[in-house]
């Protein structure tokens, strides 16, 4: 599939993110950013609008995905099932929209929060269904090479729980190896961020579920502030491959 139409420059989160200057729109770079959470205000849109804005000062252009805003569909349809017998099939014109997109993205940036050791559902069915066969795999040269891809998962376990050390594990496990690395992309990591909850949970030894206090004032006001800075620094060393790359 080649694209047809240039993608929308579309920012609906509701904080104002910084336009690329028109006269740059031509030659800047384009950053899609998939943030997959129901809530505009939770701290996944928040740790999403940083993002975008730190790509647009680095001089990229943002494409934002809001999956839950835009109403996407996680569930398979037979429409957009692959054909193994012909990888030129052209799916429904949802997804072959999502394809558009992707293709004009030079960075795919996805902001979600961590469910059970997992991407949440609309954003492994935004994966399933648009990810698909003769698009992201099954060519020697997948349409997706060359692509970077930063993925940023807030979780509630808190920074020292040792389920950590698992989780981004099992996260790199799926998304870089199984996905990214499948699909042709140049270059793929995790970026995890532990601690996203106001009052930290970790299990003890017993499997006996420990719920800390809830963080206030300041105390809380660091922690979040941490937490962000983690962020910063994930989409900055990203930033910085890129430009080692380029
Ligand atoms: C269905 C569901 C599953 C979750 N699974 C995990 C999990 O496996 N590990 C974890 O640390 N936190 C888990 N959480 C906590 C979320 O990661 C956490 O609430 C979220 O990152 C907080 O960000 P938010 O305020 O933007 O929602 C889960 C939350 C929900 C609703």
């Amino acid at each position: 599939m080649e694209p047809t139409e240039q993608p929308r420059n579309r920012i609906t989160l509701e904080d104002s993110v910084p336009h690329t200057p028109l006269e740059d729109t031509a030659t800047a770079r384009t950053a899609l950013v998939v943030v997959a959470h129901p809530r505009p205000d939770s701290l996944t849109a928040h740790i999403a609008r940083r993002t975008a804005r730190r790509l647009t000062d680095a001089g990229y252009r943002i494409d934002l995905l809001d999956l839950n805003a835009e109403n996407f569909d996680p569930r398979m349809t037979d429409a957009d099932l692959p054909d193994w017998n012909n990888r030129e099939k052209t799916y429904s014109p949802e997804v072959e929209g999502h394809m558009r997109r992707i293709l004009a993205a030079d960075v795919i940036v996805a902001v979600f929060p961590v469910y059970w050791m997992q991407v949440p559902a609309i954003l492994k069915g935004w994966i399933d269904r648009v990810w698909n066969y003769g698009f992201a795999y099954g060519r020697s040269k997948p349409r997706l090479a060359g692509k970077r891809m930063l993925w940023l998962g807030l979780a509630g376990a808190a920074d020292d729980d040792e389920v950590v050390a698992l989780m981004q594990q099992a996260l790199s496990a799926q998304l870089d190896d199984g996905i990214a690395y499948y699909c042709g992309l140049a270059h793929s990591s995790v970026g995890l961020l532990p601690g996203a909850e106001e009052k930290p949970q970790r299990l003890d030894a017993a499997g006996n579920l420990l719920l800390d206090e809830a963080l206030t004032s300041t105390a809380r006001d660091a922690h979040y502030a941490a937490l962000e800075a983690r962020a910063t620094g994930f989409v900055d060393d990203f930033l910085a491959g890129d430009r080692v790359a380029a």
